[in-house]
């Protein structure tokens, strides 16, 4: 299956509008001093300083250089040659909603109820449909960290006060671990949601189905939700189809909201199409939110999901999976002759997520790696709040790329890290 590098994005464009963020004072607008106060995150300053330059090589964000398969783009134009252009039910078409029950079915042998299943457009608008529905303001929201940023900015954006309990590093085990009592006495009062990624966003760290199993009944005995996102979750590198899923333990009434994506798997970031499992008692309230915030995901897109989640789309999900376990076996190489930098293997998404010894500040470096060794990394200090030391030494590659241009990336990182 060929595949076909992407066109990066215009980045002078996006400098520019972050300029004009900057600009603004609550003073002087009527605008919340919350969102007046927002920064973009550490991924973004480091990106907008030479988005789309064609010399730069891009591994920040995360998303593989290939393009969407044909079958699912051609299945969005007959979409839109046919007149698929009016607006679906907000919770998103009943072939496609069927479709994601048969996924799960396939990947999980789970059976979810398609009242359960609601398409509200990106997997990003699905976290923030998940904690519109839990949080009031002044709640707050435990992450387990590192953590992709969107999550704890949104989270803070309706309202919620973030906390955040650490995976930790066990070099000697090669291995991240979550202490269950450090989350636990995390969660306070107020807190309404605890949210988990795994496979993790940078780490590629997995929950285990007794871990998952020990949330759940706490969550259930305080009355909090559980956040779950699973869009790496068929990314795994231990030849099972999918990550263990909180779909798999949890009933269907439990306050457990897990998030899904096409933009992973198939190759479909730009099409801003995932989905969201809930309780089926909130079904016309999830219907509600998904016309408030978007009326429904784009129409013709959600066809191209229908595609992808046929047997042809399987059969590219196993494709890309090999092209990842390639770039994880390059980064592994890569890690192994260097000896400033060490890695925790991940077990599933397509991230290496590198300690770089004696490097502490991670935005600066990757600043510099930008303006001297055109290489593009995510500075570990996006992914955790401010003062976070131990993040702060890391860096995060997407290995999900051409192998040759993956190659070249590492050799300018590693004559970089020579350097320092
Ligand atoms: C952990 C995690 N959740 C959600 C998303 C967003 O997915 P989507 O592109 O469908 O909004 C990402 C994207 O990087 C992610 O890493």
């Amino acid at each position: 299956m060929a595949g076909v590098i992407g066109t990066p994005l215009d980045g002078r464009k996006a400098a520019a509008e972050i300029r004009c963020m900057d600009q603004i004072s609550p003073k002087l607008l009527p605008v919340r001093p919350s969102i007046a106060a927002i920064q973009p995150n550490d991924i973004g300053r480091v990106a907008y300083l030479a988005l789309g330059e064609p010399d730069l090589l891009p591994l920040w964000f995360g998303e593989t250089d290939l393009k969407t398969p044909d079958f699912i783009c051609d299945a969005a134009k007959k979409a839109l040659d046919e007149g698929y252009t009016f607006y679906t039910h907000a919770r998103g078409i009943a072939p496609l909603r069927q479709a994601i029950r048969d996924f799960h079915r396939r990947t999980l042998n789970t059976d979810i109820a398609l009242e359960r299943i609601t398409v509200p457009g990106s997997a990003m608008l699905s976290v923030v449909l998940a904690l519109q529905t839990v949080i009031e303001t002044g709640d707050n929201v435990v992450c387990v960290s590192p953590v992709w940023p969107n999550i704890f900015q949104a989270a803070e954006i309706t309202g919620a006060e973030v906390k955040f309990c650490r995976l930790a590093e066990e070099w000697t085990g090669a291995r991240w671990t979550l202490d269950l009592e450090k989350l636990f006495a995390t969660c306070d009062a107020r807190t309404r949601a605890i949210f988990i990624a795994s496979p993790g966003n940078p780490t590629g760290w997995m929950m285990s189905p007794d871990e998952q199993r020990t949330i759940l009944e706490f969550c259930r005995a305080r009355g909090i939700a559980i956040i779950s996102d699973e869009v790496y979750g068929t990314l795994v590198y231990d030849g099972t189809p999918h990550a263990p899923s909180l779909l798999q333990v949890a009933e269907p009434d439990d306050a457990v909201f897990v998030i899904n994506s096409f933009s992973k798997p198939w190759a479909m970031t730009g099409w801003r199409i995932g989905w969201l499992t809930h309780p089926a008692c909130l079904s016309d309230q999830m219907n509600v939110l998904a016309m408030a915030n978007n009326t429904g995901a784009t129409t013709f897109a959600q066809w191209g999901a229908v595609a992808a989640l046929s047997a042809r789309g399987d059969e590219f999900r196993a494709f890309l999976l090999e092209r990842c376990r390639a770039g994880y076996e390059m980064t592994r190489r890569f890690v192994e002759s260097q000896n400033r930098i060490r890695w925790i293997p991940p077990h599933g998404a397509f991230y290496g997520f590198l300690h770089v010894d004696g490097m502490r500040d991670s935005f600066n470096f990757a600043c510099n790696l930008v303006r001297n060794a055109r290489v593009g990394v995510a500075p570990g200090s996006a992914f955790a709040p401010p003062h976070d030391a131990l993040t702060d030494s890391y860096v995060r590659i997407c290995f999900a790329q051409d192998a040759e241009r993956l190659q070249t990336g590492l050799e300018r990182l590693s004559a970089a890290i020579s350097s320092l």
